[in-house]
């Protein structure tokens, strides 16, 4: 298959893709084809990155055993990272933190997604994880192309060594984020940002950018 056969698959316009390209948490049960799977990470791989190392490896986790065993660190992972903030149960959080509680239900569903793509740094990433953001980002709006919802999320050093032994990851390799995909329950939508002039400047810090 000629490589631009892939490129064509996106064909979203790119605005629309980035001004509606929500975290997505909640995910019908539906598979996603392989074949999704495999050209979102191909999307993923024309990413830049530090002297075009290309340090990363791209874990596609669609076995359901592995899901579900994935899901049981992922939560461990989360909570690891609450007790670091000094959150011990769900009663710390405030209720009317939307995301907190969407996060905390991810968590608890995390391995029914149909599909996690382990966003990793090889040894030759040199623990600098920011490497592999480029690609992240490109997978996300790849993803979004297809009709797909997606999260980045993220580990606790504390479950690496059980996440490299479940897939056997090699040494040196980490996890740098978790991605669960699949078909959204809700709807895409637009995102809730700062206003521009909060942002940016012109020049100099502080000078807004003029107006539309
Ligand atoms: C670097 C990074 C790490 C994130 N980690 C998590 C996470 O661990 N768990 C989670 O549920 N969402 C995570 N998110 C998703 C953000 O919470 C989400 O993008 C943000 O709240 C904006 O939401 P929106 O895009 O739906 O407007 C992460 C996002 C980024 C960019």
């Amino acid at each position: 298959m000629p490589a631009s056969s892939t490129s064509d698959r996106f064909s979203m316009p790119l605005g629309e893709a980035m001004y509606n390209m929500r975290a997505i948490r909640r995910l019908k049960p539906d598979p996603v084809a392989l074949e999704d799977l495999r050209d979102i990470v191909d999307a993923a791989r024309q990413a830049p990155s530090p002297s075009n190392r290309q340090s990363w490896h791209f874990l596609v986790v669609q076995d359901a055993e592995q899901r579900a065993k994935l899901g049981a660190i992922y939560r461990e992972a989360w909570w690891a990272k609450r007790r670091d903030e000094g959150f011990h149960k769900p009663e710390d959080f405030d209720p009317n933190d939307k995301v907190r509680m969407s996060a905390m239900r991810l968590a608890d569903h995390f391995g029914d997604a149909p599909a996690v793509i382990l966003m990793c740094a090889d040894s030759s990433a040199m623990v600098d994880t920011t490497g592999v953001i480029p690609a992240t980002q490109n997978l996300l709006l790849a993803a979004r192309s297809l009709g797909l919802g997606a999260t980045i999320t993220s580990l606790h050093p504390s479950v690496m060594d059980d996440v490299r032994a479940l897939f056997g990851m090699p040494e040196g390799t980490f996890v740098v984020y978790a991605i669960p995909v699949g078909y959204p329950q809700g709807n895409f939508g637009p995102v809730t940002r700062k206003p521009l002039n909060e942002v940016a400047s012109l020049d100099r810090w502080g000078e807004p950018l003029p107006e539309a």
